[in-house]
């Protein structure tokens, strides 16, 4: 049996002059969430938005909105998006002190609660905190901006983290992000994530949005 996979177009690649439409084009051609990314210019350089954004997305489609929480201090504004509408939220495992006080927060926030790993923290530290989690991020970019290149060495770390959701928590999601595009799609769904981020091959898409979603369909068919 193959493993659904689920499409998650992240907006930071969208026209933001236009978002509500272009979200809206994303729900029609077939996405499954919507990826919002979350930046404070001080875990990463550059800055992006923030609850009132995701407010505004909440109301122009009926998709489950993630957040990407790329910010120090995370906890402190996790009532704000999930008071905003936020369906799941998404901490750096770099950011976080306390991590098991901070997913178990998200949880009794009432969304979905996922931890994110830049590409050179390793699998490995989430094996105490797997079984709190519905979502692992594993970065395959470093975070900060889209259109950047897939980090190749990342195929071996989505199937390590397989590996340990497998063994402890079969129902969290894998997901991936950054750099993902027809070419790395089915590498990474072969290599175990079944949840693709992707930003600039779905906005960026000559042919348009509809399009894009479903090219990264057909390259993934029957893998996973
Ligand atoms: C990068 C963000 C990504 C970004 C991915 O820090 O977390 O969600 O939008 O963009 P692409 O798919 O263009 O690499
Ligand atoms: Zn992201």
């Amino acid at each position: 049996m193959t493993r659904r996979i689920c499409i998650a177009p992240s907006i930071l690649s969208a026209d933001f002059a236009r978002l509500g439409e272009q979200v809206q084009e994303a729900e029609k051609a077939g996405a499954d969430f919507i990826h919002i990314d979350v930046m404070d210019g001080h875990f990463v350089p550059n800055i992006t938005v923030g609850p009132l954004v995701v407010n505004a997305v909440r109301g122009v489609t009926d998709l489950p909105i993630f957040v990407h929480l790329m910010i120090e201090e995370p906890d402190r504004y996790l009532e704000a998006f999930a008071q905003a509408g936020a369906s799941g939220l998404c901490v750096h495992w770099e950011t976080c002190t306390h991590l098991h006080r901070t997913i178990q927060y998200i949880s009794s926030l009432g969304v979905m609660a996922g931890v994110a790993l830049n590409p050179a923290t390793p699998a490995d530290l989430l094996r105490e905190i797997l079984s709190y989690l519905d979502l692992v991020l594993v970065m395959t970019v470093n975070p900060g901006f889209g259109g950047q290149e897939f980090i190749a060495s990342m195929l071996g770390k989505i199937e390590l983290v397989r590996q340990m959701i497998t063994e402890l928590q079969p129902a969290c999601m894998l997901e991936v992000d950054g750099g993902i595009n027809t070419e790395t799609a089915p590498e990474v769904v072969t290599a175990g994530a079944n949840v693709l981020v992707v930003g600039h091959a779905v906005f960026g898409h000559e042919e348009g949005v509809e399009a894009a979603i479903r090219s990264l369909r057909e390259c993934t068919s029957g893998l996973g």
